[in-house]
């Protein structure tokens, strides 16, 4: 085989990851949750090639992309004792690094390419380690469905792996809509953004102990198709991860004017009894997490707001 292509992805966290505590494996310092999507999708060709090359979307990537890329391609190369070189064309079907997780489903792509080209043989828990070596993100995106990432306990990270709790079956009304305000790359990358936050953020430690303790609520909302505990118990690990960031020293802002403008229609939405809620990364873009009965009332009010690039409605991958 010469070359090879792989499909994943991307995935939004209901309950986040922010922060590790260890760079080089990846390993987080809390267990996160999330749901795959879908509508957001990468396609991803690996060749061997005589030098490594990595597009996306047919341009030709350097810069802090190609050296993040790199990184991955060394420890695959390591951890397998492989010594070959790759060509990776990837394409994504929505916009690239404006916190929309691409990195996710990249990397989950990449890491199930590289697999089959090489012909390492990694079971799924596997693939999921290897993706975490990536993007930790990603090691949630070689599944659909509902995803829990286990922080794991180990200091060599084979603890630390996600695992499917629902597939898409489960819950096939469950609907994200994916607000894009801004599809120009972030101002500040997840992984400086977290080294600061775990540096210097005052209310760090305290999110992670709530959220620790929500993932289990969360878990049971998702179990009982309960959208308003889903949506109560996602907003409010997104907005306490958010205070984390902006506690920061420097502070991390993520969000713009337009951020919060949606932020408002959707709490506003929600009083007049449209089931709605919001969870936003890191990024200025928001996702309203509804099902199929709410669905159109919340693209309607959202025809009203001023500013909006795109709208995707996703499904469950
Ligand atoms: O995997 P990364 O390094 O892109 O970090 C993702 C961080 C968040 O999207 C903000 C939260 C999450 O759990 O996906």
């Amino acid at each position: 085989m010469s070359s090879t292509t792989a499909k994943a992805c991307a995935n939004i966290a209901l309950i986040k990851y922010w922060g590790k505590r260890n760079e080089e494996l990846m390993l987080p310092t809390k267990s996160s949750l999330s749901v795959s999507l879908e509508s957001l999708k990468t396609s991803t060709k690996v060749s061997f090639n005589y030098e490594d090359r990595l597009s996306i979307n047919g341009c030709n990537i350097q810069g802090d992309a190609f050296t993040k890329f790199i990184t991955f391609l060394n420890k695959f190369r390591k951890k397998f004792e492989i010594d070959k070189h790759f060509a990776v064309e990837s394409f994504n079907n929505f916009p690239t690094a404006a916190g929309l997780a691409s990195s996710s489903s990249s990397f989950a792509a990449l890491a199930q390419a590289l697999n089959n080209l090489c012909a390492v043989n990694l079971d799924t828990k596997g693939l999921s380690i290897l993706a975490r070596l990536g993007s930790g993100s990603a090691s949630r995106s070689v599944y659909g469905g509902f995803v829990v990432w286990h922080k794991g306990l180990l200091h060599d990270g084979s603890d630390c792996f996600a695992q499917q709790l629902f597939t898409k079956d489960h819950w096939p009304e469950f609907r994200i809509i994916v607000v894009i305000l801004q599809s120009a790359q972030k101002k500040i990358s997840s992984s400086s953004g977290m080294q600061i936050s775990v540096a210097t953020s005052k209310f760090y430690n305290d999110w992670v102990a709530h959220s620790e303790l929500r993932l289990n609520d969360m878990i049971e909302a998702i179990k009982q198709k309960n959208l308003a505990n889903v949506g109560a118990l996602a907003e409010l690990d997104c907005l306490e991860m958010h205070q984390a960031m902006q506690d920061s020293t420097p502070a991390i802002n993520y969000f713009n004017d337009k951020t919060v403008a949606v932020m408002d229609m959707i709490k506003k939405l929600r009083i007049s009894g449209v089931q709605c809620y919001f969870t936003i990364d890191a990024g200025p873009n928001v996702k309203i997490i509804t099902d199929t009965s709410n669905q159109n009332s919340v693209l309607d009010k959202l025809k009203t707001v001023d500013g909006i690039e795109q709208i995707i409605v996703s499904k469950i991958a």
